[in-house]
């Protein structure tokens, strides 16, 4: 698939003021006492233009905000973007980050085809690693666009964006490159997984989405992928994602990716797998939704394209980990064939459902996925999906819910959190939450009274993992930016590819077990 810009990222070694780019970006911070040394340099150079726009106050440094200071010919770039980056005792790994996306976004809006990034120098205490990753991400998920559809030739789209972290120091240098790597893969990952989201229900069917995966492993020496179709979900006895899928023309599938790296190193680590919901369209089917805003149910596959993008990156950075990535898909559509409130289904596990309510349906389709899981002898097992309405109204659009059965891994999950910017938070699920999903008629029902319902929601699921390690991520507030911000644009947001890559990354350094 084509990226909407073609971003292409290196690192370059140049004196700041003799990189000659359409713009150098240079980072400020709100509470900075005067310029910094990398901003002097250019300050002297320009007669004094960047300390004099900053001292009239046309630029103060907060977050989100830029300046432009021409370079007339007196230094290499065309324009000197000066990026805003608030507080300094504020300033995270995530600050570098959206100062990166917002310069890329700033890029694209005024069509600049090549950009100097220096905003590293403004972070001292980070390792240039780190930083040549995090500046990698920003400007993937800066410079995205979503215009396939835009026909009109004078859409104002940039088709190419170069990019160079540049820095003097060779040394410096090297090491921005070994991060730019990993960031490009995971960046590239997000686009992917956002361009995939945005794209309709009458283009992204189940059948598409297992293309999609299948494509995955050409080229790849480590990806393999199995796709079971209806009739071979039928033999399995896959009855929760069959019920699903039964409403809608377009038929469900059944995906499942396994990265299985080079080297002996994974054999001492854990298996890992990954549980994506992907339903392509969620009208609530016979419990069929209100219309307002139902548009936005194209993304409750968000889940499932998590799972592909972290595939995705898990194999291209070849980390030495077993991987699965299990994303059961279907379109959730009221018909003459659909599923019902009242219906009993006898799920892959052998436990019996009562549906209660046809909308709770992503539930319906990853207990399948999870049994799946494991019956492969996962020793971990994490889901992602745009699971309840509830979650969004507890956490609001910031944030995932964090559930699960294991504290260790809940933590190891707020960590790569943290360190990759795609934020957490812990909810409560088990036991007395588990209590409210039990039938009277079937071993449990889909849906419970109004309380609780992301809860209630991750007990359910938890009742399909047995002893496994299990985590949950409700991601259905973070799916979306309602509108663009200042360094992404608006649309499928991608979540969850760097979370779940990033968890992954840490359990390939982390010792043997
Ligand atoms: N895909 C929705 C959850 C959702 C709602 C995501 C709003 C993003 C925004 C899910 O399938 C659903 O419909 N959940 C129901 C569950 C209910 C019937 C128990 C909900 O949250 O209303
Ligand atoms: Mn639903
Ligand atoms: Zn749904």
């Amino acid at each position: 698939m084509k990226e909407m810009i073609e971003v292409e990222l290196k690192a370059r070694k140049v004196d700041f003021s003799q990189c000659k780019t359409d713009i150098l970006a240079v980072g400020v911070f709100s509470d900075a006492a005067g310029l910094d040394k990398l901003n002097k340099e250019l300050d002297a150079k320009l007669s004094g233009a960047v300390g004099h726009l900053i001292e009239i106050g046309d630029f103060k440094g907060k977050e989100g905000t830029s300046a432009v200071v021409y370079g007339n010919d007196q230094v290499g770039a065309k324009r000197i973007l000066l990026v805003g980056l608030g507080e300094k005792k504020k300033a995270t790994l995530d600050t570098l980050r959206k100062a990166a996306a917002h310069t890329a976004k700033k890029s694209v809006e005024t069509q600049a085809r090549t950009v100097g990034l220096a905003l590293h120098k403004a972070f001292n205490r980070l390792d240039a690693a780190t930083m040549g990753q995090a500046c990698a991400e920003g400007t993937c998920s800066g410079s995205y666009r979503y215009d396939e559809y835009i026909t009109e030739s004078d859409n104002g789209r940039l088709e190419s964006l170069k990019v160079d972290l540049v820095d003097p120091d060779a040394a410096k240098l090297q090491k921005l490159k070994t991060g730019l790597a990993k960031g490009i893969a995971l960046g590239k990952a997000q686009s992917f997984a956002r361009t995939l989201g945005n794209r309709p229900a009458n283009v992204v069917t189940p059948a598409v989405l297992a293309g999609v995966a299948k494509d995955l492993t050409k080229g790849s020496k480590t990806l393999s992928c199995t796709v079971f179709d209806e009739k071979q979900m039928t033999a399995k006895g896959m009855g929760g994602v069959l019920a699903v899928g039964s409403g809608s023309r377009n038929k469900p599938r059944f995906i499942v990716l396994k990265h299985s790296p080079s080297g002996k190193a994974a054999s001492t680590r854990p298996t890992v797998a990954f549980v994506g919901k992907a339903i392509t369209f969620d009208s609530g089917g016979i419990s069929i939704k209100p219309s307002a805003n139902m548009e936005e149910m194209k993304f409750d596959k968000c889940g499932g394209l998590a799972v592909l993008g972290a595939m995705k990156a898990v194999a291209e950075l070849d980390l030495p980990v077993n991987v699965y990535g299990i994303v059961p898909s279907a379109e959730n559509m009221p018909g003459g064939a659909s599923y019902r409130p009242g219906d009993i289904i006898n799920t892959y596990s052998g436990k019996t459902v009562e549906v209660q309510n046809t909308d709770a349906e992503g539930r319906m389709i990853l207990c399948d996925g999870l049994h799946y899981a494991v019956q492969q002898k996962c020793d971990v097992i994490i889901d992602i999906a745009t699971l309840t309405g509830a979650c969004v109204v507890a956490l609001g659009k910031y944030m995932a819910g964090l559930m699960g059965n294991d504290d260790k891994l809940i933590k190891q999950l707020q960590k790569a959190a943290e360190n990759c910017g795609e934020r957490v938070w812990p909810m409560p699920s088990g036991d007395d939450y588990g209590k409210e999903m039990k039938s009277k008629i079937a071993d449990l029902k889909n849906i419970s009274g109004r309380w609780g319902g992301a809860c209630t929601a991750a007990a359910f699921l938890g009742q399909f993992v047995g002893e496994t390690t299990w985590a949950h991520l409700d991601m259905a507030g973070v799916w979306s930016h309602d509108k663009a911000t200042d360094y992404t644009a608006e649309g499928a947001s991608g979540y969850g590819v760097r979370l779940l890559t990033t968890f992954i990354i840490h359990l390939a350094k982390a010792k043997k077990k």
